[in-house]
C-alpha cells in the first residue's frame, strides 16, 4: 500500500495542489476522530440555528465547518472557500491559485444514529487576476475542477479522490494517521440491478422519473424483465460510495414537494465533485437533461437534480427523460 503524496506526484499533480489536498485531509482526520467519539465528545444533536438554506444546523455541522475553514484559510493555499454552512464565500490568500467548495458534513442527520456521514470537496483554479472576495470566482462549471473527493466516516474512514486521472480509494490507517492507497482504479460496473432514491417523494416526481421507477419496481414481469434492489442511506456520500464500489443508480430528482425548492442537492459542493468522481470511474452524472459538470452556476448554493452511476442504467433512465 502506498501513501498519498507519491501517488499524486507520479500523476504530475502540482505540489501546491498536493499540499492543498493534504491540508483538507488534515482537517478530515480530526473530523474522523470527533465523529468516531460520538456521544463521548458531546457534539451530537442540533444547534438552535439554521443555515442560509433553512436547514437546522447540527452541532457537528458547525464544528466540522469551522475546522475546515480555519485550516484552509490559515494554510495560504486557497484564494477563497465556499461551504454549505457559510452564507457567503470567504476570502483567503489573494495570491493563492485555488478555490475550494465543500460540504463539511454530508448526511449530518445520520450523526445522531451512528450512521454514515462524510466530507465532500471540490477544487478549482481561481481565474487569473481575480478578486478573492468576489464570489463570481466560483461561477465555473464542474468540468473545470482540478480535484474532487470525499472522506466517508464509516466503519473505516475512506477517501475517494480524483485529480483527473481516475478515481482512487485510500483508507485511513488510524494508528499512524495516514491515508493509504487501497484501490487504484475504482470502476463503476456498467450494468446494475440496484437503485437509490427517497421513494417517499414518489407522488411529487415528474412523469419521466415516475415511469422509470415504476418500470424498475415491476421487476421480472415488467418491461425491464428483471428484479431490482433498492438502497437509501440518506447521506449522498454513503450512497455514492456504494455506487463507486459495486455499481448502481443514485438519484435525487426534481420534485414538486416544495415549489420553492424543486431540487435538493447542491451543485458546487455535492453534485459537481460526485460527478467528477463518478465520471472518472467510468460512470455518468446528469440532471436528466444535461451533464452535471457542464452546468454554468449562477449562485454558490444552487441546487440541481442528480442522476448518477452505472453507465447503461443511467442512460436507460435518461431515455425516459427525452
Ligand atoms: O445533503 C443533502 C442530503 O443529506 C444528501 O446527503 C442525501 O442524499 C439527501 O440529502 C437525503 O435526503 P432525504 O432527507 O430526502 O432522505
Ligand atoms: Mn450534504
Amino acid at each position: 500500500m502506498r501513501r498519498l503524496p507519491p501517488v499524486l506526484l507520479e500523476d504530475g499533480c502540482p505540489r501546491e495542489l498536493i499540499s492543498l489536498i493534504r491540508t483538507i485531509l488534515a482537517a478530515c482526520k480530526e473530523i474522523s476522530f470527533r465523529v468516531g467519539q460520538g456521544a463521548l465528545s458531546g457534539v451530537l444533536g442540533s444547534t438552535l440555528d439554521e443555515n442560509i438554506q433553512g436547514e437546522t444546523q447540527k452541532k457537528l455541522d458547525v464544528l466540522t465547518n469551522q475546522l475546515l475553514k480555519d485550516i484552509l484559510l490559515e494554510s495560504g493555499y486557497v484564494k477563497a472557500i465556499a461551504s454549505e454552512e457559510e452564507d457567503y464565500t470567504v476570502a483567503g490568500n489573494p495570491d493563492a491559485s485555488y478555490i475550494v467548495a465543500f460540504d463539511p458534513l454530508d448526511g449530518s442527520s445520520n450523526t445522531d444514529i451512528n450512521s454514515l456521514v462524510g466530507t465532500i470537496f471540490s477544487i478549482m483554479r481561481a481565474p487569473e487576476n481575480s478578486d478573492a472576495a468576489d464570489e463570481r470566482i466560483f461561477m465555473q462549471p464542474g468540468k473545470n475542477q482540478v480535484a474532487a473527493g470525499y472522506v466517508l466516516y464509516g466503519p473505516s474512514t475512506v477517501l475517494a479522490l480524483t485529480t483527473g486521472k481516475g478515481t482512487r480509494f485510500f483508507t485511513l490507517d488510524k494508528t499512524h494517521g495516514t491515508f493509504l492507497l487501497t484501490e487504484d482504479f475504482a470502476k463503476v460496473p456498467e450494468e446494475t440491478s440496484e437503485f437509490a432514491i427517497n421513494a417517499s417523494n414518489q407522488r411529487h416526481w415528474q412523469p419521466a422519473m415516475q415511469n422509470y421507477i415504476n418500470d424498475l419496481l415491476a421487476g421480472e414481469t415488467g418491461p425491464r424483465a428483471r428484479n431490482f434492489n433498492m438502497r437509501w442511506i440518506a447521506a449522498m456520500v454513503g450512497d455514492v460510495h456504494r455506487v463507486l464500489c459495486r455499481g448502481g443508480l443514485f438519484t435525487y430528482p426534481t420534485d414538486t414537494k416544495d415549489p420553492n425548492k424543486p431540487n435538493k442537492l447542491r451543485l458546487l459542493y455535492e453534485a459537481n465533485p460526485m460527478a467528477m468522481l463518478i465520471e472518472q470511474a467510468g460512470g455518468i452524472a446528469s440532471t436528466g437533461t444535461e451533464r452535471i459538470m457542464d452546468i454554468q452556476p449562477d449562485a454558490i448554493h444552487q441546487r440541481v437534480a442528480v442522476i448518477l452511476g452505472s453507465k447503461n442504467e443511467v442512460e436507460t433512465c435518461l431515455n425516459y427523460h427525452k
